[in-house]
């Protein structure tokens, strides 16, 4: 029978990776509850227009990226290339708004991009996700920031940078864009590629964001959104920069940081390592003020952060403390049930370890013991049955000992 493959940038996650996410996840639970975070938890397929309107049409993740497809009465579905416009929707249609001033929310889970695979980019990716609606102020963006460090930090993550941006909003980015496109049509047309030549009019933005070499070249000489801030715009960043130079936090201002995403206003940043290669963005986000109101909501501001998973897990390495304190090997058919019994009540009293599902001999179970790096190998035949003992034999010192069953517990918490 031929075998059935895995879809093309798609992954299986075995252990020990899987052990990767796993502590990505209990890191992020953790960090995010001290700032009064909650996690949310939301479908992964949504109305194909849900990203239309949030991300934007003229961007690449809506024009190229997107799994879309219709379901069975025609309707056409998308699974979710990013979290954000999902988080927006749920609050709106749930009413949060009338129920809290702030609300801080997490996410994780699976995203769904159709780009090119390759090393740190893959078609299922995983997302940790920040979402805070409500608050205008800059201390939630210089916040918000302090809190994707304080995860990072806590994964132990040391070498990266933070760069930073403020892209306007909507009363100065029309003047930006004016500028943009001048600058643009100045240019030969030869000088940008064919997507770039499409969207500078419709959406000039995204020439900037744009990943061919040859655009981001002719693109240094480009407008910078700071020179075209309004008063506004202009205190909030000085606040948001200044509260994070005061939390010593270190970052660098990129004026050509405009993010793949339509919906952003006002501040905008991006977490970089250049130990990934060439997807060295590790974390992106930013405010998003109008993006609650385009969906139909109220006037509520928004920002965000979401973390790749996958980015994340090439920077973590190692593959968390998995050892087993005990292995219980069985030498007698017989004496199965009572080791199974034993390992329960050592399970109960919260030690990791394994028991054997088949007699074999001593030597052999010595073996897949130490190949599963257990601390402790207890054997149990005939004879310690009858005797109502277990033999433990230190793994680490070799000393083998027969140990009362009653005692156990104690024998093996001495190698923890
Ligand atoms: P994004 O920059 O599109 O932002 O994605 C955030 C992070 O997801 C990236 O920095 C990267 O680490 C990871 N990522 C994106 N695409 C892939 C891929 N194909 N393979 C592996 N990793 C990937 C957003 O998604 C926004 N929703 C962030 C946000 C939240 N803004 C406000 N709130």
């Amino acid at each position: 029978m031929a075998k059935i493959k895995k879809i093309k940038g798609f992954s299986d996650l075995f252990p020990p990776e899987s052990e990767l996410y796993a502590r990505m996840e209990d890191s992020a639970r953790r960090v995010f509850s001290r700032y009064g975070c909650r996690e949310l938890r939301l479908p992964l397929l949504e109305r194909t227009e849900l990203f239309a309107r949030s991300i934007g049409d003229e961007t690449d993740i809506v024009q190229k990226e997107m799994y879309t497809f219709p379901d069975r009465k025609g309707r056409s579905l998308t699974l979710r290339p990013e979290a954000t416009a999902g988080v927006v929707r749920a609050y709106i249609e749930a009413q949060q708004y009338a129920r809290e001033n702030v609300g801080k929310y997490y996410t994780v889970g699976p995203m769904f991009r159709y780009e090119r695979p390759q090393k740190g980019r893959t078609r299922q990716f995983h997302q940790v996700n920040v979402e805070v609606l409500g608050p205008e102020s800059p201390m939630a963006d210089a916040e918000l920031i302090m809190m994707l460090v304080d995860y990072l930090r806590d994964l132990g993550l040391k070498d990266i940078q933070i760069e930073l941006n403020s892209l306007g909003c909507s009363k100065c980015r029309p003047d930006f864009h004016a500028a943009l496109s001048e600058f643009l049509h100045g240019l030969n047309a030869q000088e940008l590629c064919q997507d770039c030549r499409e969207r500078m009019d419709k959406n000039p933005l995204r020439v900037l964001d744009c990943k061919v070499d040859s655009c981001r070249e002719v693109m240094r000489n480009a407008p910078r959104i700071s020179d075209f801030l309004c008063a506004e715009c202009r205190e909030h960043f000085r606040a948001v920069k200044e509260t994070l130079e005061s939390a010593e936090i270190e970052f660098v201002l990129n004026p050509l940081l405009v993010r793949g995403l339509d919906y952003y206003q006002r501040t905008t940043f991006e977490v970089v390592s250049a130990d990934i290669g060439a997807q060295a963005s590790v974390a992106g986000g930013g405010r998003y003020d109008g993006l609650v109101k385009a969906l139909g909501g109220p006037d509520i501001s928004g920002l965000g952060f979401a973390c790749g998973m996958e980015r994340l897990a090439m920077l973590l390495g190692g593959d968390g403390d998995q050892t087993l304190d005990f292995y219980l090997a069985v030498l007698n058919e017989e004496a199965m049930s009572t080791a199974l019994v034993l390992g329960q009540h050592l399970r109960g009293s919260g030690y990791r370890g394994e028991v054997a599902f088949e007699a074999a001999s001593p030597r052999s179970q010595l073996r897949l013991a130490n190949k599963l790096g257990a601390k402790t190998c207890l054997l149990i035949g005939l004879d310690e049955m009858q005797r109502g003992e277990v033999m433990v034999k230190d793994m680490e010192t070799g000393v083998q000992r027969a140990v009362s069953q009653d005692d156990l517990e104690q024998a093996v918490g001495l190698k923890r």
